[in-house]
């Protein structure tokens, strides 16, 4: 959703820049484009990624230690040379990249235009460094002052970098609803949407508040509120390696992260599990202990690949704790008028911790009373500093825009928070605690095991890579295992796909099924394995192709799958964990088979900071 970095120190500023730009390119990559002073304030943008604005540029001396790029995903205006950013005021000295929606840009561009000022793109952005200029040549206040009048008169999300071919030893950015990360060097300071640019350089860190605005020079740092007020910025140490931002041998992001799900989900439940004593702990959400005892229900809100991982949320509360769980898309919930009481929990799950929905949400239960607690990936991001309490999932980051180990992670968080609450609440006895908590702890072992049919799954994909439709069907919480296999395939590969709950097949699917249609089914040995097993049947007498995940050793369903996957066996409530493996692996090998760029999928973005 447009990634954005900033650099003013003693370094060249442009490899600082590209190299940032890639780490965020996940975040859009329609269009790419930089500014950097060197002697003049020079602009260069085109459409397309990052590397097809490294070769525009490949022969123009680029010098210079101030600067800024921008990585985009297309709102306003189409991706195009003209609508890529930076953008410029009318005299071509004022240039600001952007992240977010100036929700009235056409009013305010109404009123320039009569004012005469003229526009070059399409795109909301300019309107703001247009409003900027108009300010400076009405009021004639500097630039800092009239930023911060413009930022004051637009409504919208925002996270900005301006540059001024007058004052080129400054960078102002500022930020509101759209995440923004400042470096602390020596000399030096990096802007950016999220740490990955700025780690190589320093830990120290500062995350930009809402409606602040940083002028950021070379030897100091101011930031001030939108209403003029000074803060003090606290710093905080990243946790964050070099090599968690490298493909480390793999062909893709996306396979690497598939891979490194043992560990993700070993470091998910590191330090809040302890098995022989049947006890959970979760440092993030102990205050709140007795507020759960109290709760009257639980409201999941998420998007997307995280609304999955809540819906499996939802069985899990369910059977352990007892409470009653509603999973909302965070899109559908905030423009309700949802009944929401101080008596109901909602749990955010966001592995970004900035998705705009997911947010705004937030927002909206936090007015009506409700606790809120946040399950998120990103440290430090939005929604874990907007909400009472939380879990970090500590899947490490994920850079294939098609989430996965994000999924599992939160599945994970989701678990325990299940196990914490039954347990808070008497639900459950400690003799069950102990069986279930050892089956968890098994979980990430498993997932290695699993990992081990990529051979075979890879030769399943070779026969269905060119379908051109798919079905996912599950029951019970392999149902939202489903939906996210159907997700994972249509995302990257661009097949349609939709995930069903299987008994749901015969009222409406069922009419698609025909010699063409391969069915993915999960169809483990749980307690709906019997009813599966017949909807496999009904599959089959209508010539459908059956692939199905099932459980090490199963014999029935073998005789009546075209293809089957084996899992290893576990407690039911960990079948999502495991089931979801294979579901990743065969989405990725179509897509690799059918040449589809897996990580920066058309039209995707990671994090959706728009509405
Ligand atoms: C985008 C991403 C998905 C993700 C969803 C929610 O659509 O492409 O992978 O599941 O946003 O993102 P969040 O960061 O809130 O989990």
């Amino acid at each position: 959703m447009c990634g954005i970095v900033g650099y003013i120190g003693y370094r060249d500023a442009y490899p600082i820049i590209i190299k940032g730009l890639h780490r965020l390119e996940y975040r859009g990559y329609d269009s790419a484009g930089i500014a950097l002073f060197d002697k003049q304030l020079k602009v260069f943008k085109k459409a397309g990624k990052v590397v097809d604005l490294e070769n525009f540029v490949k022969d123009v001396e680029l010098g210079g230690s101030i600067g800024m790029g921008h990585t985009r995903w297309a709102t306003h205006g189409a991706p195009s040379d003209r609508n890529s950013h930076p953008h410029s005021s009318g005299d071509r000295k004022l240039t600001i990249i952007h992240n977010g929606i100036i929700e009235n840009y056409g009013i305010i561009k109404e009123t320039l235009i009569n004012k005469g000022h003229v526009f070059k793109s399409d795109t909301d952005t300019e309107v703001l460094i247009h409003l900027v200029e108009d300010i400076q040549e009405e009021t004639g206040l500097d630039l800092r002052e009239a930023v911060r009048v413009a930022l004051n008169k637009v409504i919208g999300a925002y996270a900005i970098v301006i540059m001024s071919a007058d004052e080129p030893d400054l960078l102002i950015a500022a930020r509101k609803g759209s995440p923004m990360v400042i470096g602390v060097g020596k000399g030096e300071y990096f802007i950016a949407s999220d740490a990955t640019p700025i780690v190589e350089y320093t830990k120290n860190v500062i995350y930009l508040n809402d409606n602040e605005i940083a002028f950021v020079r070379r030897e100091d740092l101011l930031i001030k509120n939108i209403d003029n007020t000074v803060q003090t910025p606290y710093i905080h140490e990243l946790d964050l390696k070099l090599e968690m931002l490298e493909k480390g041998g793999y062909d893709h992001f996306m396979l690497k992260e598939i891979y490194e799900q043992p560990r993700s989900i070993r470091d998910c439940m590191r330090g809040r599990i302890y098995p022989q004593e049947g006890k959970v702990q979760l440092g993030g959400i102990k205050e709140y202990t007795e507020k759960l005892k109290n709760i009257d229900r639980i409201i999941i809100v998420a998007c997307g690949t995280s609304w999955h991982a809540g819906l499996v949320g939802e069985y899990l509360i369910e059977e352990y704790a007892r409470v009653p769980v509603e999973v909302e898309y965070a899109s559908e919930f905030r423009y309700r008028n949802p009944i929401i009481t101080e008596k109901d929990l909602v749990i955010a799950i966001s592995q970004s911790g900035e998705t705009a929905d997911t947010m705004a949400a937030i927002e909206l239960a936090k007015e009506k009373g409700a606790t809120i607690f946040g399950i998120c990936n990103v440290v430090g991001a939005s929604i874990p500093r907007t909400t009472h309490a939380g879990v970090y999932t500590h899947a490490g980051p994920e850079i294939g825009v098609a989430s996965t180990k994000a999924f599992t992670a939160q599945v994970t968080v989701l678990t325990l928070m299940a196990f914490y609450i039954a347990q808070q609440r008497g639900a459950i006895t400690q003799s069950k605690l102990v069986e279930l908590l050892t089956g968890l702890n098994e979980i990430p072992e498993l997932v290695e095991k699993a990992l081990k049919s990529d051979d075979h799954i890879k030769k399943i994909a070779a026969k269905f890579k060119d379908s051109t439709n798919c079905l996912f069907l599950g029951r019970g919480s392999s149902f939202p295992v489903a939906l996210e296999g159907a997700l994972k395939l249509k995302e990257i590969s661009y097949i349609h796909a939709e995930g069903y709950p299987a008994a749901e097949m015969k009222h409406g699917p069922i009419a698609l099924i025909d010699a063409d249609m391969p069915v993915v089914f999960i169809a483990t040995k749980d307690s709906s394995y019997e009813k599966v097993v017949s909807n496999i049947q009904e599959v089959k007498a209508r010539s459908g192709h059956v692939i199905a995940i099932v459980t090490e050793g199963d014999t029935e369903v073998k005789g009546m799958a075209d293809y089957v996957i084996e899992i290893p066996a576990s407690g039911e409530a960990f079948v999502p964990l495991l089931a979801t493996i294979p579901l990743q692996l065969l989405a990725y090998h179509i897509a690799v088979m059918r040449d589809c760029n897996v990580d920066q999928p058309r039209n995707l973005a990671k994090s959706v900071t728009v509405e």
